[in-house]
């Protein structure tokens, strides 16, 4: 079974309970909620917005979109699978929301639309080995003056690589949490971004378990 496979079986049994379970996540009591809200602040939308949820899953930062966008505004929710979107399509038709498009896509190789004001990933690119790629793409789509936010977990500094291992168990969302670790998706995440974006910041939270990063593409266009 290829990794990608082994990733949408995982989620197509986590789907439709993930609302719920994904309040333990990765610890019961974690701030989830308030970080989302931080990350969703962070993107400064306006009413009428254009914004790419990369890694959707079932929706869980739609409603917080919509506050600041507004019917008027557009969600183009992105994800790898299936079942996780059809969670978030219930999502949709439930609060009868008409401006959201789904669309089952890698996040690696996914076309964004153009002329994107705010692009949000959360507890998700880390996932995606092509991270750092995902986030230039995201950076050639956004509208002079837009926003790219991505707020995942991390392994907090100067965590032994055991203790790691102990304090990821409890979240292993995949099977490849070895790899995770290995690889530290967060420092490419942190590099791509200041690659790619303008006035980056970088902010740990939570003892450094988790992270919010948010830049902004340049206001003018460069000349070489
Ligand atoms: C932990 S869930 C997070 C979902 C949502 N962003 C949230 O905050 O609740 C991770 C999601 O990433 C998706 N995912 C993982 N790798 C992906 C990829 N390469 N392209 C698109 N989606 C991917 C999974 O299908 C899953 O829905």
């Amino acid at each position: 079974m290829s990794a990608h496979e082994h990733l949408i079986e995982t989620y197509r049994k986590k789907a439709k309970h993930y609302d719920v379970t994904s309040r333990l996540y990765p610890a019961p009591g974690y701030p989830q909620r308030s970080q989302r809200l931080r990350a969703v602040g962070a993107l400064g939308l306006h009413p009428g917005d254009t914004v790419v949820d990369v890694a959707c899953g079932t929706g869980l930062n739609f409603a917080l979109i919509q506050d600041a966008i507004g019917p008027e505004g557009r969600i183009v929710g992105v994800d790898l699978t299936d079942a996780m979107l059809a969670q978030a399509e219930e999502r949709i038709a439930h609060n009868g929301w008409r401006n959201v498009r789904l669309e089952q896509a890698d996040a690696a190789t996914f076309e964004f639309p153009t002329e994107v004001d705010g692009i949000l990933s959360t507890y998700a690119l880390s996932q995606v080995p092509e991270c750092a790629a995902v986030i230039a793409h995201g950076a050639a789509a956004l509208v002079p003056g837009g926003r790219l936010s991505v707020l995942d977990l991390k392994v907090p500094a100067k965590t032994p690589r055991w203790l790691a291992h102990i304090g990821t168990a409890a979240v292993r969302p995949f099977a490849s949490i070895d790899e995770w670790i290995g690889r530290r998706p967060w420092e490419a995440i942190r590099a791509s971004m200041q690659e790619n974006l303008t006035d980056v910041t970088w902010h740990e939270l939570c003892f450094g378990t988790a992270f919010l990063t948010t830049g902004s593409s340049a206001l003018t266009a460069t000349t070489s």
